[in-house]
């Protein structure tokens, strides 16, 4: 596995494995990898010939009280990662190769709608960060498709809106969370948990979970199953940024008739904010 750090020698690689015929898959990523990018990294070399990485933390994508700065930076163990996971070329570009002239004047993607709710609310610019980087990256690399986990359930929805909005050709797939044994989604995150936080993370999937069960029973009034899951996650230690019962695709609050549905949620354990989210199809039983 070859590491490039420059678009111009991303470009000549790939064109040499478009040269010989090979379908490109692409994952972006922004490094600190675990086995949840592996999966990705998997999926895209179970369906391309030629699987190209990203590593690029994108500052674009931070609020100004973010973890920017103490993201961390692990590329050694993140290209052995990656080599084992199948990765033919690994883009490792700095942020002048990705914003030359700068990031106030750079054009930008923003994905209405999509982007304004949930985890949008609380990251203003957030996901216009994303939809600019990856419409780059597309456009760098040029990959006949790209994976995405579902663990980031909003930032595949805009992704998967950008790129039927702007006619990208690119096919867009959603690869399933992979969870720790206690059920846990991994997470980059994860790693700035104490050891009783840690403990404690799993009451957010577990919640899910528990409202999913409800909702599976034919309960219909989303209020009150949001209401006691907001109460185990805060009996956990968890501080709820949001917890809803979403229709899974345009991400609208769920109405009593939808069968795709998302139950998604964000919290804090001490500064560390966790993501999950449940998808479930129901049958028709309202109650
Ligand atoms: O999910 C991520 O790691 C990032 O948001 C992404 C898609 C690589 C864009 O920076």
């Amino acid at each position: 596995m070859n590491t490039v750090k420059t678009v111009r020698e991303l470009r000549a690689a790939v064109a040499r494995a478009r040269g010989e015929g090979k379908r490109i898959g692409f994952v972006p990523t922004m490094g600190n990898l675990h086995s949840g990018h592996g999966a990705l990294v998997t999926k895209a070399a179970q369906r391309a010939d030629f699987v190209v990485a990203s590593i690029f933390v994108n500052p674009l994508q931070f609020g100004a009280n973010e973890d920017l700065d103490k993201y961390p930076r692990t590329l050694a163990a993140d290209q052995e990662r990656l080599l084992q996971a199948g990765c033919n070329l690994l883009f490792a570009p700095t942020v002048d190769e990705m914003y030359p002239d700068g990031m106030s004047v750079q054009t930008r993607v923003s994905v209405p709608q999509l982007s304004e709710g949930l985890c949008g609310a609380s990251r203003p610019g957030h996901f216009e960060g994303v939809a600019t980087v990856v419409s780059k990256l597309f456009n760098m690399v040029q990959p006949d498709l790209a994976v995405f986990g579902e663990k980031d359930f909003q930032q595949l929805a805009v992704i998967r809106a950008m790129v039927r909005d702007l006619n990208m050709p690119v096919q867009i797939i959603g690869e399933p969370t992979v969870r720790a044994e206690d059920g846990l989604a991994l997470s980059s995150r994860n790693g700035y948990l104490t050891p009783e936080q840690r403990s404690a993370a799993p009451a957010l999937y577990r919640t899910l979970q528990q409202i999913a069960a409800g909702i599976g029973r034919g309960q219909r009034d989303f209020a009150a199953l949001v209401a006691e899951g907001q109460a185990q996650l805060a009996a956990a230690g968890f501080r709820p940024d949001y917890l809803e019962v979403r229709h899974a695709v345009s991400l609208r609050p769920a109405a009593i008739d939808d069968r795709d549905l998302v139950v998604i949620a964000a919290a804090y354990l001490g500064n560390t904010r966790l993501i999950d989210n449940l998808y479930l199809h129901v049958e028709d039983k309202t109650a």
